[in-house]
């Protein structure tokens, strides 16, 4: 029978392939080739779930309770651990019927929100480079991206004054997100006020993604939208457990602010999942709980990975100052070299894995990210693999002898 008729909808086949399938696709390969990788490729926490949350979940699982359909909105006691958690962390108080909301993890509620409240033409904007889920929900809901173009000479940060006043006026919805993957960048508080002003003074929906709220170093502390005064008013915050946690494979994130705009978020979703397993919505009560010397040791385990990964590039010619948090180096690629090109010759003559910028947009071209996620006797192997293909940083397009 001839099945060409069979065609997903043109939202589906208008999307780009997603770059980290494409990747999947090219290590399958590369393993049959019989390559040892160093998967550097996403941003795939390597540790272990931290042992108190899993003899939560054990625990809950056994409970005949956990086993129905979940209350469509989350548990009430895990909507509070989130909202506790809230103002133990950044002194922000939250109503947690209204203004939290469990997620299937933070991607699936930031590409939601798009179809919650995006309509066909509707003006988004988004930094180029991002994460791909803020510019990819948007496009499935039909609306219209204006990418905001990140510069490094702008330290990575969105340049407000530089956005049309009539691309202003007409956005519905702006996603931005620091500390950023995939540059890794960080913005300052001052940062924070100016963008919720501007998200005020035009009337947009402000969407900030904190999922690298804790994976900071060296002391600095992340700035939630929601301590800014008036960004509840108009804006929402998305977190995660995936990378803290460790429990990117559990799927459990959460949304937190304006209850008008959840509202939207909650009805969608009401219309089409039934949210986390109760089980799970317990273990991830007791990470929200878990005392600080948790994260102290995640957050060592990325710092002692970056500042070794910094010096060993050093070596081979690359210049990268010390990222203040997130679990990414955001790396240029050999002068005259596309990201693509870049990272498929380092993956075919190395075995290692890095994602190409341009997966974050256009933006991102002339840019490779790498994931901390091995221990730094794997980055080591990485760095030597690199020295014995010859790859190293130039501003002539060499890349290997
Ligand atoms: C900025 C950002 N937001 C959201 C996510 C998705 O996280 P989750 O596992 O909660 O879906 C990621 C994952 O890498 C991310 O980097």
């Amino acid at each position: 029978m001839n099945l060409d008729w069979i065609v997903p909808a043109e939202r589906i086949q208008k999307l780009p392939p997603y770059v980290f399938a494409r990747l999947d696709e090219l290590k399958a390969k590369a393993r049959e080739q019989g390559l040892d990788l160093i998967d550097l490729g996403m941003g795939n926490p390597d540790g272990a779930t931290p042992q108190p949350v899993v003899e939560a979940a054990i625990a809950a699982l056994k409970n005949p309770a956990n086993h129905g359909y979940p209350p469509f909105e989350g548990t009430a006691s895990f909507r509070r651990a989130i909202t506790n958690w809230y103002h133990r962390r950044y002194g922000v108080t939250l109503d947690p019927d209204s203004e939290a909301l469990p997620l299937l993890g933070s991607k699936e509620g930031l590409t939601h929100l798009a179809i919650a409240y995006i309509n066909p033409g509707d003006l988004v904007l988004v930094p180029s480079p991002a994460y791909p889920a803020h510019f990819r929900g948007p496009a499935i809901a039909g609306g219209k991206v204006h990418s905001l173009i990140l510069k490094p000479e702008n330290d990575w940060l969105i340049d407000l004054g530089a956005i049309p006043d009539d691309v202003a006026q007409s956005a519905k919805m702006l996603y931005f997100n620091y500390p950023s993957n995939p540059t890794a960048a960080t913005a300052p508080r001052e940062f924070f006020e100016e963008i919720v002003a501007f998200a005020r003074k035009h009337e947009i929906i402000l969407v900030h993604d904190l999922c690298y709220a804790e994976l900071a170093f060296d002391g600095y502390q992340p700035t939630s939208l929601l301590e800014i005064p008036g960004a509840k008013e108009i804006g929402v915050e998305f977190h995660t457990l995936s990378k803290t946690y460790n429990m990117a494979g559990w799927r459990v994130g959460f949304v937190v602010g304006n209850r008008h705009i959840i509202q939207g978020l909650r009805t969608l979703k009401t219309n089409l999942d039934y949210g986390i397993f109760a089980a799970l919505q317990t273990a991830a009560e007791t990470a929200l709980q878990l005392p600080d010397v948790y994260l102290h040791e995640v957050q060592q385990r990325y710092c002692t990975r970056r500042d070794f990964l910094i010096q060993e590039l050093g070596k081979l010619g690359w210049d990268i100052p010390k990222t203040k948090a997130t679990m990414y180096l955001w790396i240029k690629s050999p002068e005259g070299m596309g990201s693509t090109d870049f990272a498929l010759n380092v993956l075919q003559q190395t075995g290692v894995v890095m994602t190409p910028g341009n997966a974050f947009g256009i933006a991102g071209e002339g840019y490779v990210r790498i994931s901390l996620i091995a221990d730094c006797d794997r980055l080591g192997e990485a760095m030597r693999r690199f020295q014995q293909a010859g790859i190293r940083y130039q501003s002539e397009a060499v890349v290997s002898t």
